[in-house]
């Protein structure tokens, strides 16, 4: 079977705060990645900073969005759809990104931007993840909950082309209270691939590329792709940082 390439996505949310200096981190990342094989890089800039597309050369490079919405068009003051951005040569699209969710996004309008993703024949990276990982388990439930409700409607042809982040909340930005270990990742891949194949089959659950993301840096970005089994990262801050983030390429890879 052809290896599937590891996905580092770099998600810049409202950074950097000139053009300039999108255009710099953009110029070095893109001259890194000409050569590198078995991976596939995404950048996710904000919407002012799109035109980078213009830029980008080859195949290793794609855009992103941070978000969408899900409504074909009309009357939405600031939001995009789906069809202006696959138009504009997006290629992935992050879901429910759990900052998003904390300003307002139910499982309800993640699974209408995911379809609306779907139908414009992008590809959606549906984030999930928990504020609290309870000494119980309830943060499984919650889990359950965003993945079976995030997925209503997705049908199986579908849901093998979906890509799943997990980012657990306590372990995302500067506030971060710790990082997972690769362990807590492998725990979550397998219990996300049970749900899938409830959901939908075993085959289906195995082609759904898994990612982690959440203070993924140069020193832990290797053991969750080697020992957590990771099928690729979404990277905030240190993607910021074009010697970090080419570290982190190259040691995913
Ligand atoms: P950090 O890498 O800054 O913790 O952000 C993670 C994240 O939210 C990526 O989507």
């Amino acid at each position: 079977m052809k290896p599937v390439n590891k996905l580092i996505i770099a998600n810049w949310k409202m950074n950097p705060q000139k053009k300039t200096e999108a255009e710099a981190i953009f110029k070095d990342i893109s001259t890194f990645v000409k050569n590198i094989k078995n991976t596939e890089i995404i950048i996710c800039p904000p919407f002012p900073y799109f035109f980078i597309k213009d830029k980008i050369k080859g195949k290793k490079l794609k855009l992103g969005s941070q978000d969408v919405f899900y409504e074909k068009e009309g009357s939405h003051t600031g939001e995009v759809s789906a069809s202006m951005l696959k138009d504009f040569g997006v290629e992935y699209v992050l879901v429910g990104h759990s900052e998003r969710r904390s300003l307002g996004d139910t499982n309800d309008q993640v699974n209408k931007k995911i379809l609306a993703v779907i139908k414009s024949k992008m590809c959606p990276i549906f984030c999930i993840g928990e504020s609290e990982k309870d000494a119980n388990g309830f943060y499984l439930s919650f889990i359950k909950q965003q993945i079976t409700e995030g997925l209503l409607a997705v049908t199986k042809s579908q849901a093998k082309n979906i890509i799943i982040a997990y980012e657990p909340i306590w372990a995302i930005g500067s506030n971060a209270t710790r990082v997972a270990t690769p362990a807590e990742f492998t725990e979550i891949r397998i219990f996300i691939k049970k749900i899938l194949s409830d959901l939908y089959d075993i085959k289906t659950a195995s082609g759904v590329r898994i990612l982690y993301g959440g203070s993924v840096n140069p020193l832990n970005a290797e053991s969750f792709i080697k020992e957590g089994g990771a099928d690729g990262l979404l990277v905030g801050r240190d993607s910021l940082t074009p010697k970090k983030f080419i570290q982190i390429i190259n040691l995913a890879r």
